[in-house]
C-alpha cells in the first residue's frame, strides 16, 4: 500500500515539474516583447474596424466617425429657438401647437397617456397639484383649472421643455411631439379659457371682446 502512494507521489510530482519546464521555456523567448503563445489571437487583436477611428481600407482612407453637415437637423427633431430665459418665456406666448393631423380628442387622449407616465405624481390627476410627490413639495404645483387657467400653449410647451421652478426639463423625457400631446391634455385640465389667445379659441366658450369705441 505504502509503495503505491509513494508511486502516485512520483508521477505527480514529475507531472508538475514537467509542466512547470513546459511554462518556463514559453517565457523563454528571444524577443522579450513577443506574447509568447496566443490560443486564441483574434480574442486579443480584433479583425474588425474600431469606432471613431481613421481606417485605410484597399488604400483609402476612412473616417468611421464623421460629423453631420453643418445645419443639418435630426429626423423627427426640431430646433427650439426659445431660450430658457424670462424673455424667452415670453416670446414663447406666440407659438402654436403644430399637431393638427388628428383630432383634438385623438391628441388629448395620447397627451392623457403621457402625462400618466411623467406629471401625474407632481400635478395630480386632476392637475390640482395635488399628485402624492407635488403635495410635498415645498412650493405645490398650481391648480391648471385655477392659477394656471389662462396660460397659453406656448408657455405650456416652453416650462416643459426647460422646467420652471421646482419643475426640471423634460426635454431628455418626452419629445417635441409628445410636449405638445401634452399640452393639448393640459388645456384638457385648464377646462375653457377666460380669454382664449390660443388654439382653444375654436373649443373655448369665449365671449367676444367688446367692439372698441
Ligand atoms: C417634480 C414635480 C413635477 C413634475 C414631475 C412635473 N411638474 Fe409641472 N410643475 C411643478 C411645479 C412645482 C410647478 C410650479 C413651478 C413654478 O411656477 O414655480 C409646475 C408648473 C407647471 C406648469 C406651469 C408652468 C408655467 O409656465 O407657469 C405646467 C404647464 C406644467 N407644470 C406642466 C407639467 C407637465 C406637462 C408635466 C409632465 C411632463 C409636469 N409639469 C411635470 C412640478 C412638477
Amino acid at each position: 500500500m505504502k509503495k503505491h502512494y509513494k508511486t502516485i507521489k512520483f508521477i505527480a510530482c514529475s507531472t508538475l515539474a514537467s509542466m512547470l519546464l513546459v511554462g518556463l521555456a514559453a517565457c523563454g523567448k528571444k524577443d522579450p516583447n513577443s506574447p509568447g503563445v496566443e490560443f486564441m489571437p483574434d480574442m486579443y487583436r480584433s479583425n474588425s474596424l474600431e469606432y471613431y477611428n481613421v481606417h485605410t481600407v484597399d488604400g483609402d482612407t476612412v473616417y468611421n466617425a464623421k460629423k453631420p453637415v453643418k445645419g443639418s437637423v435630426a429626423r423627427g427633431y426640431l430646433p427650439y429657438v426659445y431660450e430658457n430665459t424670462p424673455t424667452g418665456y415670453e416670446a414663447a406666448a406666440n407659438l402654436k401647437n403644430p399637431l393638427t393631423a388628428k383630432t383634438r380628442e385623438q391628441y388629448e387622449k395620447e397627451g392623457e397617456e403621457l402625462y400618466g407616465k411623467f406629471c401625474v405624481h407632481c400635478h395630480g390627476v386632476t392637475g390640482a397639484g395635488d399628485g402624492k410627490v407635488g403635495a410635498k413639495l415645498p412650493g405645490p404645483p398650481p391648480p391648471y383649472n385655477g392659477t394656471l387657467k389662462n396660460l397659453p400653449e406656448g408657455k405650456i410647451f416652453h416650462s416643459i421643455t426647460y422646467g420652471k421652478g421646482s419643475m426640471g426639463s423634460h426635454a431628455s423625457q418626452v419629445t417635441q411631439e409628445e410636449r405638445w400631446k401634452l399640452v393639448y391634455y393640459v388645456q384638457k385640465l385648464q377646462g375653457p379659457k377666460e380669454a382664449a389667445t390660443d388654439s382653444t379659441a375654436k373649443t373655448a366658450a369665449v365671449t367676444p371682446p367688446a367692439p372698441k369705441k
